[in-house]
């Protein structure tokens, strides 16, 4: 039985400078305030499914430092069964994210543990992946390796997210298995290769990329909203109004609100809905996993 759920990933660390602006070049400009957190799209997905509690597994890797450890932690504190996130002698991934004052944010990040996943390890996870309802992956990892993954899940019937973040080059059999795919405006731009920033051209960058997968394609786009297109509806979903702190990992909580529409046969427009507000909770708060809301703040809303 198909009763849970597995994202394949990254795990960074994530260094927090809260600041005014970002500096120019040769400047030294003083920030405000240093917040230290679990992130990486991976880790925040999977800590984000655990938080609607649905039965999430993650595949990946962290160093053998003391930010792995603590990676590994926050992720079981969230409900996420972390078996298959095997150590690597180096440093875990790190991310250095510049938080503005309106909370939209610049990162960084260190490829570290994320990039020396292999497809043994993928082989060892092999049982969870047969059984999985639902696979999500992000591109902070070898595209080889997230390739051979995807491969493995689809051959077992795992229904396949991509969340194409960061935006990087997916080959042909990679398209050939996405089920669902997620991207920002930035993102859609990239793929598409033309500007996306408006409603009506993230509603046309839907539209291209769908021809290109097995299903339906999300564009986010931040205060705007999200635009949906599944091959015989279009969606458009607005933003909640809310005092935004700090963006870092809304893109990943909106994924796997997402995820949880899909597990549960919510319709498309449903699941927009709960993403949204899944989103909207976690830009109140500071960082990614410990802002997400879990299922009873939804219920509240
Ligand atoms: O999506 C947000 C995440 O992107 C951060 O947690 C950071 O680690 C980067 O991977």
């Amino acid at each position: 039985m198909k009763e849970h759920i597995t994202v394949f990933g990254s795990l960074n660390y994530d260094l927090l400078v809260k600041q005014q602006r970002m500096p120019k070049i040769g400047e030294t400009f003083i920030g405000e305030e240093l917040v230290e957190m679990c992130g990486g799209k991976g880790a925040n997905q999977a800590a984000q499914s655990g938080k609607l509690k649905m039965k999430t597994y993650m595949i990946g890797k962290v160093g053998n430092d003391s930010y792995g450890d603590i990676m590994i932690n926050s992720l079981k504190e969230n409900n996420v069964d972390t078996t298959y996130i095997q150590k690597t002698n180096g440093r875990s991934g790190t991310a250095v994210v510049h938080i503005m004052p309106d909370g939209e944010y610049y990162s960084t990040i260190l490829k570290g543990a994320n990039f020396d996943i292999t497809t043994d390890d993928v082989d060892q996870a092999e049982e969870i992946i047969k059984n999985s309802k639902i696979m999500i992956f992000q591109l902070e990892n070898p595209t080889s390796v997230i390739e051979y993954a995807m491969t493995k899940a689809k051959e077992h019937g795992c229904y396949i997210i991509l969340n194409a973040a960061p935006a990087k080059k997916i080959t042909p059999n990679m398209y050939n298995c996405i089920d669902c795919l997620i991207v920002n405006e930035s993102e859609a731009s990239f793929y598409c290769s033309r500007e996306v920033n408006t409603i009506d051209e993230a509603k046309m960058a839907s539209q291209t990329l769908y021809k290109q997968i097995n299903g339906p394609v999300i564009v986010t786009l931040g205060k705007n909203g999200s635009v949906a297109f599944d091959g015989t509806n279009e969606y458009f979903q607005p933003a909640k109004e809310v005092k935004s702190v700090d963006t870092t990992g809304a893109g990943d909580a909106y994924t796997s609100a997402i995820a949880y529409g899909i597990f549960n046969n919510h319709d498309m427009q449903q699941s927009m809905e709960f993403a949204t507000n899944v989103s909207a909770i976690a830009v109140t708060k500071d960082g990614g996993q410990n802002s997400f809301p879990v299922l009873e703040d939804l219920m509240n809303l």
